[in-house]
């Protein structure tokens, strides 16, 4: 019985209904201490002095500074601008300048509030306009971290001989990723045995790296097991180096003592990572008929002091940024600029829903201009198989767009409902509306990425006859560990209740690269397909396994080839797709392997009394290959979808300084089940050759497409079109007053 497209539950759901699983906070070493941190007080400054107080027994207390690390002071990951610890200067609110590190944590505590910074305040950078405007440099030489162009065809001569052209700006605000269990970290270090440390991560290898450059160690004296992670929708793909490297480095200069640290909920929404707040211009040329003949695309996101992860969240957002359509003449700018604000990070889509959310909006507006339903302009530029995105890549996935938006317009009852709403809308105070989007999202990573990386896995078989999958792919509730296990039983042709995934640990899994980008089942998931075909053609050709073969005879086969031939072991390599090419300078060619497609459509009900906009309805139909596990399948898109939804209406970052203010749950509002309407999944299924039983990635797409949806839907219920999200109350209050000023 295959498991590939069967709702195989959960295999850590036991564990974690029960109370069973171990996550950071449950983790304890003898002996172990805990470790604070001591954080800058505003966004950008000189540090003068460090100052310790009075009545705190300090001998008792293990104290860090960036004087204290025995290798560099970066935390390693693409540009190595971002130190470990702040020495001279700092460049953003709440970092980190010294560790602290006892038992008592009450102590630990007090002795926190009396570590004095003697500072000298620098003029700070604090929004996309500053750093453009470059009048304090922060970052290079003019505040730009990365560039990236995309251009095909003559943008200009096609928007001068355009019968229309419409402009647009669109901006979104950051988005904290609020998984539920915060960022935390166990160490262990001595020169003498070197690192070791546990915790909530994505990447263990990211981990490593950057406690190897910490502490001019080797890898095989550098090991990271992770622990049951709470969650991390790309908030934990790069801090938890940073916390990892704090505490080894607390436990380093205490002797080798284990220390453990844990951010509570303020702490880690103050310093950790956020989703890159956007602002995306659009100049677009259209024919009479509604075909777009020019794209012209400024996409602006802010990075933060430092460099982390923007660059791979602006190529995505700079490739994604022309969205599933057809037009001859494109040019797309994508810059990431610093400001003084904590660095920002990946997080679920990581750019892609900021510059779909701008196209996908725009269109709507577009539409109207050319006199046109939006779907029916969308429809008239749909991309087809064989024609060209803006990069160039020819599209060869079996995608029919036209037939999902049919699909989506036909279950969301459009024609009907549109009908219904512009009737009852005109009494009372409540408006309805319906939006929708039509976009796409490209698995795994962008360019050569993936070929850079070179993923390896391996498949182990054991003695007692199990199967052990060996991979560095964290799970992080998204159900890694399950599909895994479904892929290596079908490859191997046996039950998949002997086959075993362990948590990853750089000392035992090779690097099958990060979790992260909506790789883990199309990429890392092929390999362990490939991996498994090769364990088994190791067994057939032992003469080991008859054919046809039982879970009973795989096992005994396995069981005698280590009895007599030692370890049995298969792997496999990461190799591209024949006929992938992608051009770095020219920012040219295949982006992705393949991409997953999608139309969603929204239902929102906007009271004119408190200016509250609520999703009624959603409707989702997607591509996404084959899908493994039906259910966390749909998981991942209800999961997605709700989170889109906060970042649509509710999740406002109020910025004071350069710091979050509202840090704290009871101000910074996500939805609850209450605010989540009735989600319907659809998914077609294209297989991909290339991917897992011919799965694509589907992880991130549900976050690119519901918040333009219902902006969308906003607009046609009001006639006022909002630009920015969280479109809250406040925001739809300030359009509609505007609009009644132009009347
Ligand atoms: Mo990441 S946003 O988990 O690719």
């Amino acid at each position: 019985m295959p498991l590939v497209g069967t709702p195989v539950p959960r295999l850590e759901a036991p564990d974690k209904v029960t109370g069973a699983a171990c996550y950071v906070d449950d983790f304890a070493l003898p002996g172990m201490i805990y470790g604070v941190t001591v954080r800058s007080p505003g966004p950008r400054g000189r540090i003068r002095r460090i100052r310790l107080g009075d009545g705190i027994p300090w001998e008792e207390i293990t104290v860090v500074t960036a004087r204290d690390i025995p290798g560099d002071n970066v935390v390693a990951l693409i540009n190595d601008d971002q130190p470990c610890l702040a020495a001279e200067v700092y460049n953003h609110a709440e970092e980190a300048v010294v560790l602290l590190a006892h038992r008592d944590r009450a102590l630990l505590e007090r002795a926190r509030r009396q570590v004095h910074l003697d500072v000298e305040p620098l003029p700070p950078v604090l929004t996309i306009d500053d750093a453009l405007a470059a009048r304090e440099v922060i970052w290079g030489t003019d505040n730009i971290i990365k560039s990236y162009l995309v251009e095909q065809g003559d943008v200009e001569a096609a928007l001068r001989e355009a019968d229309l052209v419409v402009q647009g700006e669109y901006e979104t605000g950051a988005q904290e990723h609020l998984y539920i269990e915060p960022n935390g970290m166990v160490a262990v270090a001595t020169p003498e045995d070197g690192v070791t440390v546990w915790g909530s991560l994505q990447c263990p290898y990211y981990v490593q790296k950057a406690l190897m450059r910490l502490f001019r160690l080797p890898p095989e004296r550098t090991r990271v097991v992770q622990l049951e992670t709470g969650g991390g929708f790309g908030g934990k793909e790069d801090y938890p180096s940073m916390i990892a490297a704090h505490a080894a480095l607390l436990s380093w200069k205490a002797g080798g003592v284990p220390v453990k640290i844990v951010y509570d909920r303020t702490e880690d929404m103050l310093a950790t990572t956020k989703r890159h707040p956007s602002r995306t211009r659009h100049r677009t040329g259209l024919r009479r008929d509604g075909t777009l003949v020019a794209l012209d695309i400024d996409f602006v996101i802010d990075g933060g002091a430092y460099s982390t992860l923007s660059q791979v969240v602006l190529s995505r957002g700079t490739i994604h940024a022309a969205g599933p359509y057809r037009c001859d003449n494109v040019r797309i700018r994508g810059r990431a600029v610093a400001t003084n604000t904590p660095p920002r990070g990946a997080f679920r889509g990581f750019g892609a829903p900021q510059s779909l959310f701008a196209l996908e909006r725009h269109l709507d507006v577009v539409a109207r201009a050319a006199g046109l339903p939006p779907e029916e302009l969308r429809r008239r530029n749909f991309i087809r198989r064989g024609e060209r995105l803006a990069v160039g890549q020819q599209v060869r996935d079996g995608v029919d767009l036209p037939a999902l938006l049919e699909r989506a317009l036909q279950v969301s009852g459009w024609t009907e409902r549109k009908n219904r709403f512009r009737q009852e809308n005109q009494r009372g105070t409540i408006r309805r509306g319906l939006g929708l989007s039509c976009f796409l999202h490209g698995t795994g990573f962008t360019g050569s990425g993936e070929s850079h990386l070179a993923s390896t896995v391996a498949l182990e078989g054991t003695a007692e006859g199990r199967v052990r999958v060996l991979t560095s792919s964290t799970e992080i509730g998204q159900g890694t560990n399950t599909i895994f296990s479904q892929i290596a039983a079908d490859a191997l042709g046996v039950g998949g209740e002997i086959i075993e995934v362990p948590r990853p640990d750089t000392a035992a899994v090779p690097d099958s690269g990060p979790t992260v980008a909506s790789r883990t089942c199309t990429i890392v998931g092929k390999l362990i397909e490939t991996a498994a075909l090769s364990l088994r053609q190791q067994l057939l050709e032992e003469g080991l396994l008859p054919l046809p073969y039982t879970t009973g005879d795989f096992q005994a086969a396995c069981a005698a080839y280590v009895r007599q031939r030692g370890a049995l072991r298969a792997t496999a390599r990461y190799q591209p797709p024949p006929g992938i090419h992608w051009d770095e300078v020219r920012f040219r060619g295949d982006a992705y392997g393949a991409y997953s497609w999608a139309v969603y459509v929204a239902q929102v009900r906007v009271d004119l009394c408190t200016y509250q906009a609520q999703v009624e309805e959603f409707w989702t139909v997607q591509e996404v290959g084959r899908v493994v596990n039906p259910t966390l399948a749909a998981g991942q898109i209800e999961g997605g979808v709700a989170q889109a939804i906060g970042w649509a209406l509710y999740e406002h970052v109020a910025w004071q300084e350069g710091r979050m203010a509202n840090c704290r749950m009871t101000d910074y509002i996500i939805p609850t089940t209450m605010d989540i309407p009735p989600i319907h999944v659809w998914f077609e299924e294209a297989p991909y050759p290339y991917g897992a039983f011919g799965a694509k990635g589907l992880g991130e797409l549900p976050m690119d497409g519901p918040a333009p949806a219902i902006l969308n839907a906003i607009h046609d219920a009001l006639g006022v079109s909002i630009c920015r999200v969280p479109a809250t109350p406040e925001v739809i209050y300030d359009a509609l007053s505007r609009e009644e000023a132009l009347v």
